[in-house]
């Protein structure tokens, strides 16, 4: 079997051309829907997210506001800037970058954004309205991962998951997403025995680890979705997933490439939650 690819630059497009349309409603309303990138230190790879996010605000006609402060910042300054951007009405959605410097508390600043422009769907409240069946904003890498079963007509009413992984900002919110779309659902982690007695199981395999190259073909079930969240650097420079590409697409029945699947619909969904949080704000209805 030769897998089917999930174009996620494709579908991204799309919804991003669905943005700026959506953006435009705002601006006719008044004012533009406005994100607020949080970024402290200087991780090489979260500058080129955040890079990411600013640029594709710009292209779809929101209003994106890049905060860069350095690793010497304290908690106390950043809840700070937390404080006054929850009550600025321009700000739509607040982002701060993950991970933080090891001497601030990320929970303690992700709770004190408030939860109806945590856009990042990471506030507890956002993560118990998930779990409970009503959510506001959902994480925008499961939301996408979503948005791409979808967009193959992937049979998600009980099917088996298996997600690999559990993350609060991928495996777990994963997990509640494919369980309320009637999945049955089994979620791994690094302590987990046998992996591949789990994997060999799952209808719809979601990898979302940080290993490159971690899932191999035996560990596939014929006819598989399988879904790569990994983004990892290779020695030599080049990205790679946590899914043996070319040996698992002889396997699966439709596959995510890296770079090109999960990634950009990551970034997508974000300008989604941004402006939904905008309509919300500026009463428009869809
Ligand atoms: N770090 C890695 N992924 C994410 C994400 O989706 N949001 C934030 N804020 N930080 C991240």
């Amino acid at each position: 079997m030769t897998a089917a690819l999930i174009d996620g630059l494709a579908l991204a497009k799309q919804l991003r051309e669905q943005a700026a349309q959506r953006a435009q409603v705002c601006l006719a309303k008044g004012r533009p829907a406005g994100l607020t990138v949080v970024l402290v230190g200087s991780n090489p790879a979260s500058q080129v997210y955040v890079r990411n996010k600013v640029k594709a605000c710009g292209e779809a006609g929101i209003r994106s506001q890049l905060i860069e402060k350095p690793e010497t910042l304290t908690e106390s300054e950043l809840l700070a800037i937390i404080e006054s951007l929850n009550h600025d009405p321009q700000v739509d959605g607040i982002l701060v970058q993950l991970p933080l410097p090891k001497h601030i508390d990320a929970h303690r600043v992700i709770e004190a954004i408030a939860a109806d422009k945590d856009v990042d769907g990471f506030h507890i409240s956002n993560a118990g309205a998930l779990m409970t069946g009503r959510p506001l904003f959902q994480p925008c890498t499961p939301y996408g991962v979503i948005k791409m079963l979808e967009s193959i007509d992937a049979p998600i009413w009980g099917s088996h998951a298996v997600i690999c992984g559990a993350s609060n900002i991928v495996g777990k919110p994963m997990a509640m997403m494919l369980l309320a779309r009637g999945a049955t659902v089994t979620v791994c982690n690094s302590k987990t025995r046998n992996l591949e007695e789990h994997t060999r199981r799952a209808d719809i395999l979601v990898a979302a680890v940080g290993r490159a190259n971690m899932i191999s073909a035996d560990m596939v079930k014929p006819g598989a979705i399988v879904i790569d969240v990994g983004i990892n650097r290779l020695p030599d420079g080049k990205l790679a997933g946590d899914v043996d590409f070319p040996a698992v697409s002889q396997v699966a029945s439709a596959i995510t490439p890296v770079p090109g699947g999960v990634g950009p619909m990551t970034i997508a969904m974000l300008l989604v939650n941004t402006l939904e949080s905008a309509e919300r704000r500026l009463h428009i209805t869809t």
